[in-house]
């Protein structure tokens, strides 16, 4: 028992000491952490970039750990030495473009040959600053040199609802989406396709805009009230009322304008599906209701 135990793990470490070493940005956010958990079980080589020590440890326990800041660029050097591929993405703040640009300048530093970047749909098309820094991030990195691979997802089922407190105190899950359907995908699923950018030739050069499932409000709010076992009821709610319930749902107010502007964007019909996914991964796109299924204890609060 203990030998066949030591032979398979000898036989997953050869597997990974043949194979590029990959470094994971934002390895303990929602996508990089799926991400890292997925090559890990590919028998990858990966290298999880943290910036805190415990957090790396609990999401990349048995994986190279490089800690460094993105916002301090001599503490990247290190985390690129030895780097062939990397996954490059920042969190949605204010200095996200210059975040990511460290994280790309480090990259050719080293001699990186391919990074997948996590950008967003609508990325330099739609105008407000998250969208435009995307965009100028994926012209950053497409003028370096090296391969690449863009990802451009729609909203995370993660993300939904954006604002809880209705939902939790009233039964009620409150968005402006003026009839249209929102476009949800599961993280799992861009890191799915992150792994077949990161692994497999042929996605070098290629921009993917990557959606799951289209959902009305009703459908949206018959998928919590199964998951959360009680009734929930969808309002189609004015811009303004939306605010007050993100405000009381605790979203800073910078984060509540951009989700508003999100909804702009949808009730002006900006936003579609596509088949990549499917065509990538050769299986359906996770759906909302197995999401919540599987997450339901950290999405209930
Ligand atoms: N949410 C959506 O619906 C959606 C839709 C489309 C695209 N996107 C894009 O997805 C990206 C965010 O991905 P995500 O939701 O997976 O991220 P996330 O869960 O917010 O996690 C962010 C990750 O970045 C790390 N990080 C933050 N600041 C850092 C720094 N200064 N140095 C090093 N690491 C740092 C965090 O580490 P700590 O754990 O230490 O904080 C964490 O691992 C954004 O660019 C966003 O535009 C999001």
């Amino acid at each position: 028992m203990i030998a066949a135990a030591s032979r398979g793990a000898a036989s997953v470490q050869e597997k990974q000491m043949g194979n590029p070493l990959i470094l994971v940005v934002g390895s303990t956010g929602t996508v990089g952490s799926e991400l890292v958990k997925q090559l890990i079980e590919a028998g990858q080589n990966v290298r999880a970039l943290a910036r805190d020590p415990g957090k790396a440890v609990k999401t990349a326990a048995g994986t190279d750990v490089a800690i460094g800041d993105l916002s301090r660029p001599e503490t990247l050097r290190e985390a690129f030495v030895g780097v062939e591929k990397a996954f490059v993405l920042a969190p949605p703040v204010p200095d996200m473009e210059q975040l990511e640009a460290n994280a790309f300048a480090a990259a050719e530093q080293a001699g990186v040959r391919h990074i997948v970047y996590l950008s967003n749909f609508g990325a330099g098309r739609f105008d407000d600053a998250l969208f435009r820094a995307h965009g100028a991030n994926e012209w950053r990195l497409r003028s370096l040199g090296m391969e690449w691979t863009i990802l451009r997802p729609t909203r995370f089922m993660s993300n939904t609802p954006f604002g809880w407190a209705s939902v939790r105190e009233n039964g009620r899950l409150v968005e402006p989406l003026g009839g249209r359907k929102t476009i949800l995908i599961d993280p799992r699923d861009i890191a799915a396709v992150a792994v077949k950018a990161l692994t497999e030739p042929g996605h070098e050069g290629k921009i993917y805009e990557l959606t799951g499932e289209a959902l009305s409000g009703a459908e949206m709010a018959e998928r919590l009230s199964e998951a959360l076992a009680r009734p929930i009821e969808f309002v189609d709610a004015s811009e303004d009322v939306t605010r007050s319930d993100l405000l009381r749902s605790g979203l800073p107010s910078m984060i509540v304008d951009k989700v508003l502007y999100y909804f702009e964007t949808l009730r002006a019909d900006r936003w579609y599906e596509t088949p990549t996914v499917r065509q990538l991964l050769d299986r359906s796109p996770g759906t909302y209701a197995e999401w919540l299924k599987e997450n339901t204890g950290s999405t209930t609060r």
